[in-house]
């Protein structure tokens, strides 16, 4: 990551309650961001936050499910007031892949 670049920049990432999200929101902290997770789930978020302050970096949580507009232009808006503006998106949010059996798929990839 070009640490100069993002040291001071506002970052926003969805689905930053857990997992990849969380992990890239806590690097980008690392590296000066100030970073806005994007959640579902208000304890988990919560955590997201805790971990990125604890490298340096300023974090908030807000709970917004990407699928709506409302909630997603409500959310920007909330980012853009308290850190006044955004300089990166990570559009990490979605549903979990179903785990896929390597079975379940024919030579030919046709499912079975
Ligand atoms: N983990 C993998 O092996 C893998 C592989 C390829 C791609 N991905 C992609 O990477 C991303 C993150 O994967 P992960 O393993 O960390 O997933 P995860 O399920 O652990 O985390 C996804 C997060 O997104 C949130 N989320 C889901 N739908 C949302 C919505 N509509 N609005 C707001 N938040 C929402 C969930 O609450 C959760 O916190 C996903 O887009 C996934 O498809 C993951």
């Amino acid at each position: 990551m070009n640490e100069k670049f993002l040291n001071g920049r506002v970052a926003v990432v969805t689905g930053g309650g857990r997992g990849i999200g969380r992990a890239i929101g806590v690097a980008l902290a690392g590296v000066g961001c100030k970073v806005a997770f994007v959640h579902l789930d208000s304890t988990m978020a919560a955590e997201s936050v805790e971990l990125a302050s604890k490298f340096g970096g300023e974090a908030i949580a807000l709970s917004c499910d990407v699928r709506d507009e409302p909630q997603v232009k409500r959310a920007a808006a909330d980012v853009v007031k308290r850190f006044g503006a955004v300089h990166v998106l990570v559009n990490n949010a979605a549903r979990r892949f179903a785990r896929i059996s390597s079975t379940s798929l024919s030579m030919s990839g046709a499912w079975l």
